[in-house]
């Protein structure tokens, strides 16, 4: 079976938040189930030079977007055992940034047509084309409105996968003949029109074979106004699965992982020293008994921490750490530099990412807060239960499929949660962590439950693959 996976971004190569992450991991773990399955990105100015000094220049085409014809030059990489294209043009994507400029309807657009051209230079015919998120979700429209008369486009089939309702490239209507080419007849509330604009993912969710989203909770939860983003009517007439990610395991591996001082897999006595490297290094007071936690994300309103705001001085009176690490929203940024100014001794705030600190935080960290107001999948908690560092998490989309409440009991599950986006009832789910945590015994239960579960690829490489089948 041949696959064709196109994105916006993909690690190494490029990231701005878990689509990359995504990118950069399904495609082995396809590969593990014997799909054929490459990878086409834009070839955007800021990748780093040593990936493209080892790119081949393979040819060059025109593509037309609308009425101007524009170039576009296709490079190869073969990179970790996959086979990478990447789609050159130096005026779209030799930019100092990948995403928000005036231009986004035609660089997107560009992108689109420059993929389903790409598959005629290839010595590789896709059989079914994987695409990812609004920034690809033209290339389901235009294989049916431009293409799909021509072989070797006439056996392609689509499938989108949805990482974020919230993003869906909506840009005015003079874009739809201008740059889309597209006539009137795509133009109605049953293809791209929205609310009078064109809409690139819904166009996607239209046009494509199959359609899925990153969570069982979160494909349900889409059908919703609340979770909805205006197009819970299309999605639910569509239909569309979920399918949980996964983490790389060889990656994100407290046994291996060289950013952290004290390996381990369940030995919390291991953990603890990592926490001391921790405290160390954050200036904060050293001791192995205080309870930590951790935020590692990115600081937007989607994460939640507005729930935080009323109850801060709440959580801070107890006898805590609290580490955050990541960058966003000025306001949340603010919020996070006032606590660390108000409790030295408690708090470290450090606005920027840095992928060493952050795997420190996991392994030394004993508890993860996410309390997101919505999360399609969410992989952070994911890496968190893999370095034993226990989430408490709101009951949405993905952290529900992956979280389940500790039962002190029956001694199962593997987090906290809590179901109302509600500042107290998350303040009362801290103070339960932290009551248990004072419990060795069941603590110890606790992140074994955790650490034992299996977030890796291969469950959903095999629902992937099961969804190709039946196309
Ligand atoms: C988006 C979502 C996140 C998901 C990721 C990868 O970033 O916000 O929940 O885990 O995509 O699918």
């Amino acid at each position: 079976m041949n696959i064709l996976m196109v994105a916006s971004e993909g690690v190494p190569f490029i990231k701005t938040g878990g689509l990359a992450d995504v990118i950069g991991s399904l495609p082995k773990a396809l590969q593990h189930e014997g799909c054929d399955i490459r990878v086409i990105l834009p070839k955007y100015g800021t990748i780093i030079e040593e990936f493209k000094d080892q790119m081949n220049f393979l040819c060059s085409f025109p593509v037309m977007v609308g009425w101007r014809k524009q170039h576009c030059g296709l490079f190869e990489l073969k990179f970790n055992g996959i086979h990478y294209y990447f789609i050159d043009n130096e005026y779209y994507f030799n930019r100092e940034r990948i995403y928000d400029f005036f231009d986004e309807a035609e660089r997107f657009a560009y992108f689109c047509f420059a993929v389903l051209e790409a598959t005629q230079h290839m010595d590789f015919q896709p059989e079914i084309l994987h695409c990812h998120d609004w920034q690809a979700s033209l290339v389901p429209v235009f294989l049916k409105s431009h293409y799909l008369q021509q072989a070797p486009y006439s056996n392609m089939k689509t499938v989108l996968t949805i990482h974020n309702l919230k993003y869906q490239g909506i840009f005015p209507e003079v874009i739809l003949s201008d740059i889309l080419g597209l006539g009137y007849e795509h133009f109605t509330p049953d293809s791209l029109e929205s609310n009078g604009c064109v809409n690139y993912l819904k166009g996607g969710i239209l046009y494509s074979d199959v359609v899925n989203t990153v969570s069982s909770t979160y494909a349900e939860e889409i059908k919703h106004v609340f979770y909805g983003e205006g197009l819970e009517a299309v999605i639910a007439k569509k239909g569309i699965q979920g399918i949980v990610n996964g983490i790389d395991y060889d990656l994100y591996n407290p046994m291996g992982d060289s950013n952290i001082q004290f390996h381990y897999k369940t030995s919390l006595a291991k953990k603890l020293k990592n926490k001391e490297e921790l405290q160390k290094q954050l200036n904060l007071p050293i001791n192995q008994a205080t309870p930590m936690i951790a935020i590692v994300s990115r600081l937007v309103e989607q994460k939640g921490f507005d729930l935080l705001a009323p109850i801060i001085h709440q959580v801070l009176a107890e006898d805590i750490q609290l580490v955050v690490l990541g960058t966003g929203e000025k306001k949340y940024e603010d919020f996070f530099l006032q606590a660390m100014h108000i409790y030295p001794e408690k708090v470290s705030t450090k606005l920027y990412f840095n992928e060493a600190l952050a795997m420190q935080i996991y392994a030394g960290a004993d508890l993860f807060l996410m309390p997101s107001k919505f999360e399609p999948c969410g992989l952070s908690q994911l890496i968190a239960l893999r370095y034993g560092n226990i989430p408490i998490v709101r009951e949405t989309g993905g952290l529900k499929d992956t979280v389940q409440p500790f039962n002190e009991f029956e001694q199962t599950g593997n987090g906290f949660t809590f179901t109302n986006y509600n500042a107290h009832d998350m303040l009362h789910t801290i103070q339960r962590a932290l009551s248990i945590y004072k419990n060795q015994v069941q603590w110890a239960n606790l992140v074994k439950n955790a650490v034992k579960q299996d977030y890796s690829w291969s469950n959903a490489a095999k629902h992937y693959k099961n969804l190709y089948l039946q196309l």
